[in-house]
Order: C-alpha cells, then structure tokens, then sequence
C-alpha cells in the first residue's frame, strides 16, 4: 500500500507546541499524572511532556478490545494496568487517535471509578464522523477524516510507527 504524508513532522510539532502551552495554562500551579495508552500514543505523549510547563508523573496502559476481524464488539479490557494511584490527582489520559469511541469511553470511566480530582483526555487525532458511542476530547491535535493512517506511533499492523510525519494509507 501507498501512502500520502497529511500532516508533515512540522506541523505536527507546532500544534503539539500548542497543545502543550493551553494544557499548560490550565493546570498552572499544579501536578498531573499523564497516562498514556500504548502502544500509539508513546511518542505523541513523550513529545507533549517534553513541552509541558507543569510537573508531570508519568504512566501507561494497554487496552484490548474483543471482535471479529476489523470488527471491534465494544468488549473492551485492560491487559496492562496502571501503577501509580490516582485517587485525588489530576489525570490527563493521552491517545493517539479517537474512532470509534468504545475505547476512551471504557478507560475514562473505569478510571472515574478510582477517584481522581479530574480526569481529561489529550487525543492526537479525532475521526468524529466515526463515533459509536457520544466522546468528546477534552484537546485535540487534528480532527481527521475517516481513512487509516500511520506514522508519529501510529501503526498499520506495527509497521509505520517510527514515521516523523503522519500520513494516509492509499490503495
Ligand atoms: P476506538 O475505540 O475509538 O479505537 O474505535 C481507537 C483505537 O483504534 C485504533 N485506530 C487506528 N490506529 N490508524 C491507527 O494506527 C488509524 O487510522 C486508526 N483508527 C483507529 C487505535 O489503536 C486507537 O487506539
Ligand atoms: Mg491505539
């Protein structure tokens, strides 16, 4: 399969820039534990991290959702948990892409259920028309049409991952 670059490494890191200073301003004076959901969303958070103004613990985890083939059933489960305690602390979950749905819903509330003081999610991409379930980011890196696309820790079956830029599969 061919691929077109949509959004080029520097566009990227302009709007990460961007991304980071007006999460930076809402939580200013304070401290956030970043979560980020692997495997996608490694080096988008490690590039927003880095741009942040405020002090940040960091952790990850891994979701899987259940279906047949490309066919996701909603069932989705935590195969790789957090560590860190989030009871009283303000979190904000990093993603690389929102589609569906099925998936930030699950962890946002499962997450609720710890306690945080607030929960908010930083996704890189947003492909709304594609919604199963009512999902709103709190940031946003890119609203994108439907379309598959790799690269900045995207991946199409784990090949593509290490491209600077973020680019569509073409047929
Ligand atoms: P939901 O639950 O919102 O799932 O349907 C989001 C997850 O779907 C994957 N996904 C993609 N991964 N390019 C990718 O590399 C894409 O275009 C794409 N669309 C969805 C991704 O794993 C995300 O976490
Ligand atoms: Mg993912």
């Amino acid at each position: 399969m061919n691929r077109e670059v949509l959004f080029s490494r520097e566009e990227i890191d302009r709007r990460v820039r961007e991304l980071a200073d007006e999460i930076s301003r809402d939580y200013a004076g304070g401290e956030l534990i970043v979560v980020g959901i692997l495997k996608g969303a490694f080096i988008f958070m490690a590039d927003l991290i880095r741009a942040l103004n405020v002090p940040c613990k960091v952790d990850f985890t891994q979701l899987a959702s259940y279906g047949s083939g490309t066919v996701s059933s909603g069932d989705v489960v935590i195969s790789k948990d957090i560590g860190l305690s989030i009871a009283d602390r303000d979190v904000l979950i990093v993603e690389d892409i929102v589609d569906t749905g099925l998936t930030l819903s699950f962890l946002v509330e499962t997450l609720k259920k710890r306690g945080p003081r607030s929960l908010k999610v930083c996704v890189f991409l947003d492909k709304k028309a594609r919604r199963k379930v009512p999902f709103t980011a709190d940031y946003t890196g890119f609203d994108i049409d439907d379309g598959f696309v790799v690269g900045y820790g995207l991946d199409f079956d784990e090949q593509g991952r290490s491209l600077p830029d973020v680019c569509i599969m073409k047929e």
